[in-house]
C-alpha cells in the first residue's frame, strides 16, 4: 500500500528512543522528511543518523524539552525553517512516575501534566496555522493503554492521558473540515527502555532471567508476547497517511489484544 507519504514534512517528538524513534522510523521508511526531538543531544544526533541510513530519508535532529514551552516553538521553528510547514505531527514524551495516588503533591502534578497533557496541547497549537492554511494535516498522539484498562499506580499517567484524548475529540471536531485529523495511537506493552526499567525491571530484581520475565509479562496478554516499537510505528505511519483521511478523533489500541474492555 503507498501511504503517499513521499516528501511530507514530519516533527516527531521524544524520538531518540523507543515509540517516538519507532514512529520517526516508519515515517521515514515511507519517504516522509522528519525532525526528531529528545533532551539528551549525543543520543538524538545518534538516532537522526541511523535512521538516515536505515531509510535514506532526511531526518534531522533537534534537542527539546518539551516541558518547556520555549524549546517547544524553537523545535518548532527549527522543522519549519528545515521542510516546510509541519504537515505530520506525532506528540510524544516521556511518562511520569508510578505510584499510589498519595504519593504525589501539587508538584509532582504539575510536572505530569506539563509532560505529557501541555507538550501535546502547545505543539498542537502550533502546527495548526499551517495546517490549515495549507487544509491537511495529521496529528498523531502517542498515549497509554491506561486510558481504556485500568493499570494499578498509574494515576499520573492515566489522569493527563485523558486529558489528552478528550482535548484531541474536541480539536478533531474543530479541525475536520480542514483536512485535518487528530488521532490517538494506546500503547501496551511494547519493549523499550522504559518497560525494561518498570515493568521488567521489577522482575528482574525477583530473581527471573529476562526470558522468564518477558514470558510473565506476555501471560496477561492474549498474543502472549510483549510487543515491538515497530508495530506500533507502523499504525503512526498510516493514521499520518491520506489513507487515513476519514480516521479522527479516535484512541486506537497497539496491544496484542491485552485491553479488557469491548467498547
Ligand atoms: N513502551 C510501552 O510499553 C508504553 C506503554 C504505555 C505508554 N507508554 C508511553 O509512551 C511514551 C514513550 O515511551 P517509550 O516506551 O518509548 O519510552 P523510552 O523508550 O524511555 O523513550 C522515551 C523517549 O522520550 C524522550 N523524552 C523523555 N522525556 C522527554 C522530554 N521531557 N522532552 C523531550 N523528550 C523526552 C527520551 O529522550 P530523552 O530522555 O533524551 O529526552 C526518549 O527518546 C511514554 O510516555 C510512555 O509512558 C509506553
Amino acid at each position: 500500500m503507498n501511504l503517499g507519504l513521499e516528501g511530507k514534512s514530519a516533527l516527531v517528538l521524544a524520538a531518540s528512543k523507543g515509540l517516538g524513534r519507532a514512529s520517526a522510523l516508519a515515517l521515514a521508511q515511507e519517504g516522509a522528511r522528519v525532525m526528531i526531538g529528545a533532551r539528551d543531544v549525543v543520543c538524538l544526533e545518534q538516532t537522526a543518523a541511523e535512521l538516515r541510513e536505515l531509510t535514506g530519508a532526511d531526518v534531522r535532529a533537534f534537542p527539546v524539552d518539551v516541558t518547556h514551552p520555549a524549546q517547544c516553538e524553537a523545535i518548532h521553528q527549527a522543522a519549519v525553517h528545515a521542510f516546510g510547514p509541519v504537515e505530520i505531527l506525532v506528540n510524544n514524551a516521556g511518562g511520569p512516575p508510578f505510584g499510589p495516588f498519595e504519593s504525589f503533591d501539587d508538584e509532582v502534578w504539575h510536572k505530569a501534566l506539563e509532560l505529557n497533557l501541555m507538550s501535546t496541547v502547545r505543539f498542537a497549537r502550533l502546527v495548526l496555522p499551517g495546517m490549515k492554511a495549507a487544509r491537511r494535516g495529521r496529528i498523531v498522539n502517542i498515549v497509554s493503554l491506561s486510558t481504556k484498562s485500568v493499570l494499578p499506580g498509574s494515576v499520573l499517567s492515566t489522569a493527563g492521558r485523558l486529558g489528552i484524548i478528550g482535548m484531541a475529540k474536541l480539536l478533531s471536531d474543530e479541525v475536520a473540515a480542514f483536512n485535518i485529523t487528530v488521532n490517538n495511537v494506546a500503547s501496551g506493552m511494547i519493549l523499550t527502555d522504559r518497560v525494561r526499567q518498570t515493568s521488567l525491571r521489577t522482575r528482574l530484581d525477583q530473581g527471573m532471567s529476562e526470558p522468564e520475565a518477558l514470558d510473565d509479562i506476555a501471560r496477561s496478554i492474549p498474543a502472549r508476547r510483549v510487543g515491538r516499537p515497530d508495530e506500533l510505528g507502523a499504525l503512526v505511519a498510516f493514521l499520518a497517511s491520506e489513507r487515513a483521511a476519514y480516521i479522527t478523533g479516535v484512541t486506537i489500541p497497539v496491544d496484542g489484544g491485552m485491553v479488557r474492555s469491548i467498547l
